[in-house]
């Protein structure tokens, strides 16, 4: 019906209801499901009694929106390509959320205002998987201490904008994720890039980049990296925290992939601080569902309230409704049988995809095999144009992702990101034989 507005005279009347059901084989609740569809998106008009039109586009001359150029001066930060990565919807707890959000529907919560700081049963859920990492003699963390945040990406935001602040130095391991590096932009934040690896970053790199910037903040993904799919050794872990320990700095542990595991299980660092050191981030975004939308900041001390005034200024709380949904999904038995089979997934997708590149383009080299995440970080031939190169995918079909996206300054060399976890593993082999292909035509 669209293709049909689109090609008819403005003010066209509609064919009458019957005659649309007869040639779209449809009842006429559908039939009149779509009408009021298309009415709401303005593409037609209803006089009752007399039939429905398509809406005469008034031509309007073009907009002149130059003056904002002058207004706005220019941007602090440029939206580049933001490769996405969420995880296809198969891998997704379907039949938990719909049931869960279906209950949700029916509480206080769907008329309530949550509490600033989140509900206090979700709250304390967070706050329990936390203490379930904590060893003997670390303090476990608290209920309060948990803000529940719309998304781990505007807690990045928050966090920097009230514990870093305009002009104010942040270490950040490179490669990281460029959301992250976004939002301290979009902060007005200094960006201090420490190089990363299979292990984590050298210790004495982090310590050298805080001693000549004065920085008192790190962000950081111990736990299987976006983009590398790596896991720092407990030795780095230990060493950093002893680092912003003697610092009195922070450490901002973005831990995105908990439930992301392949190899390994996570082990976040927040377990052995109790001081305060550690501002942690888990999203149940790519795990539960990316239209639930929860989150949680663990943070104490004033680093909590000054986290918490943030976020009151910027969105007061988060729905209850979602919050409640997104609890009672993670609360009931399949959670656990949910969180392994997408394990399983998980492997096989990577491995397959792995495989696929490995056999049909040869001349790429993945240096470490993610043990966790949705990632193939992917290392080119130096001297490769890689925007090129995504272009002449893209051309074929196969959307990647220019590795110079995760990179807080100039790339260290060419790389791609590939995401593993997309709904179609059957044409894993024929997206390795595309991106050899496109590997030729540039060589
Ligand atoms: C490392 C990392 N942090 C945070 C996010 C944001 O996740 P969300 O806002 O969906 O919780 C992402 C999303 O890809 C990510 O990769």
């Amino acid at each position: 019906m669209r293709a049909w507005i689109t090609a008819a005279p403005p003010g066209a009347q509609l064919p009458s209801n019957r005659a649309l059901m007869l040639e779209h084989g449809a009842s006429p609740v559908t039939v009149q499901k779509a009408v009021r569809q298309l009415a709401a998106l303005g593409l037609v008009e209803s006089r009752p009694g007399v039939g429905t039109f398509s809406r005469t586009i008034r031509q309007a001359r073009p907009t002149d929106l130059s003056w904002q150029t002058a207004a706005l001066g220019a941007p602090r930060a440029r939206l580049s390509g933001l490769s996405s990565g969420y995880p296809g919807k198969d891998l997704l707890p379907e039949r938990l959320v719909r049931a869960a959000l279906a209950r949700a529907s029916r509480t206080e919560a769907a008329l309530m205002r949550s509490p600033a700081a989140g509900l206090p049963e979700l709250q304390a859920w967070f706050a329990s998987q936390v203490a379930a990492s904590a060893p003997v003699g670390v303090t476990p963390p608290s209920a309060r201490d948990v803000l529940i945040v719309a998304g781990s990406q505007s807690g990045l935001s928050s966090i920097f904008r009230a514990l870093v602040g305009p002009g104010q130095p942040l270490l950040i391991e490179s490669p990281t994720y460029w959301g992250a590096i976004l939002a301290a932009e979009q902060a007005g934040v200094t960006l201090v890039p420490v190089a990363t690896g299979a292990h984590g970053p050298d210790p004495d790199d982090v310590d050298r980049a805080f001693a000549v910037t004065g920085a008192r903040a790190f962000y950081a993904q111990p736990t299987f990296a976006n983009p590398t799919g790596t896991r720092w050794s407990a030795d780095t872990g230990a060493a950093v925290l002893d680092i912003v320990r003697a610092r009195g700095a922070f450490l901002v542990e973005d831990d995105w992939a908990h439930d992301l595991a392949i190899d390994a299980d996570p082990q976040p660092l927040v377990g052995h601080d109790d001081d305060g050191h550690v501002i942690y981030l888990r999203s149940l975004t790519k795990s539960v569902s990316p239209a639930l939308r929860v989150a949680a900041v663990l943070a104490r001390g004033p680093a909590r309230e000054r986290i918490l005034a943030d976020r009151a200024a910027e969105t007061m709380y988060v729905s209850g409704v979602l919050q409640a949904a997104a609890l009672d999904v993670v609360t009931q038995p399949g959670w656990s049988t949910h969180l392994r089979g997408m394990r399983q997934h998980l492997r096989d997708r990577r491995d397959l995809l792995l495989d696929s590149v490995r056999t049909h383009a040869p001349q790429t080299h993945v240096e470490h095999v993610p043990v966790g995440g949705l990632n193939l970080w992917l290392r080119l031939p130096d001297g490769m144009d890689v925007d090129h190169l995504v272009h002449e995918c893209e051309t074929r079909g196969l959307l990647v992702a220019p590795g110079s996206e995760w990179f807080p300054a100039e790339p260290s060399g060419p790389f791609l990101r590939l995401n593993f976890s997309s709904e179609n593993p059957s044409r894993f082999r024929e997206a390795g034989e595309l991106l050899g292909k496109a590997l030729l035509t540039l060589a």
